[in-house]
């Protein structure tokens, strides 16, 4: 039996690549619902009181991953009902374990090529910095297709690419109803 929130739901966790619109979808729900959201990379940037990008170049990824699996842990531990998972998060087994035993999880499934475009532009991403376009392309399918085994894996996965952040959260909140049997309270 999976823990469950103040409102009976149980966590309702969110994943997927970097771009696929985690943590607005978890805004959504969190509004509908009038529960607390959080996302697990303002988390990082809260514990270690630096942002990503700082992380990534001062200590290097491991370091960003060590204080990601705190940030997991502290997340799926807390009353906030929706979490979403920076993109790497799932791979680590740590956080796997976590996730499957924490809540319901949805991967947001968006193609290559969307990510793509809707990262142009968008906040930073350390993995992504300083590469040409091609090598940008080929490093977002490269770790797509590394990431999507466990990615899909996800108690649901949910086509997130072509469909408004308030459409995907709709259907999150669908499944949700259909599985518990229950209206779930929305606001407005
Ligand atoms: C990462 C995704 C980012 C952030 C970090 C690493 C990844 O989060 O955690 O830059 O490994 O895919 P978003 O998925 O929210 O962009």
């Amino acid at each position: 039996m999976k823990p469950m929130d103040d409102s009976g739901l149980d966590k309702i966790v969110l994943m997927g690549f970097m771009g696929a619109g985690k943590s607005t979808v978890a805004a959504e729900i969190g509004e509908s619902l009038a529960v607390d959201w959080l996302d697990t990379d303002d988390l990082v940037e809260e514990m270690a009181g630096e942002t990503i990008t700082e992380i990534f170049d001062q200590r290097g990824e491991s370091a960003f991953r060590k204080i990601e699996k705190k940030a997991v842990k502290k997340a799926l531990n807390s009353e906030v009902s929706v979490i979403s998972l920076g993109g790497g998060a799932p791979l680590e087994e740590e956080n796997w374990r976590l996730i499957q035993s924490g809540g319901t999880s949805f991967y947001l499934e968006v193609s290559p090529e969307r990510i793509e475009k809707r990262l142009r532009g968008g906040k930073e991403r350390p993995l992504l910095e300083g590469l040409t376009e091609k090598e940008r392309r080929e490093k977002i399918k490269r770790l797509l297709e590394k990431r999507e085994p466990r990615y899909g894996k996800a108690d649901f996965i949910v086509p997130a690419g072509d469909r408004s952040p308030s459409a995907v959260a709709e259907e999150i909140l669908s499944v949700l109803e259909d599985e518990s049997g229950k209206t779930l309270c929305a606001s407005g």
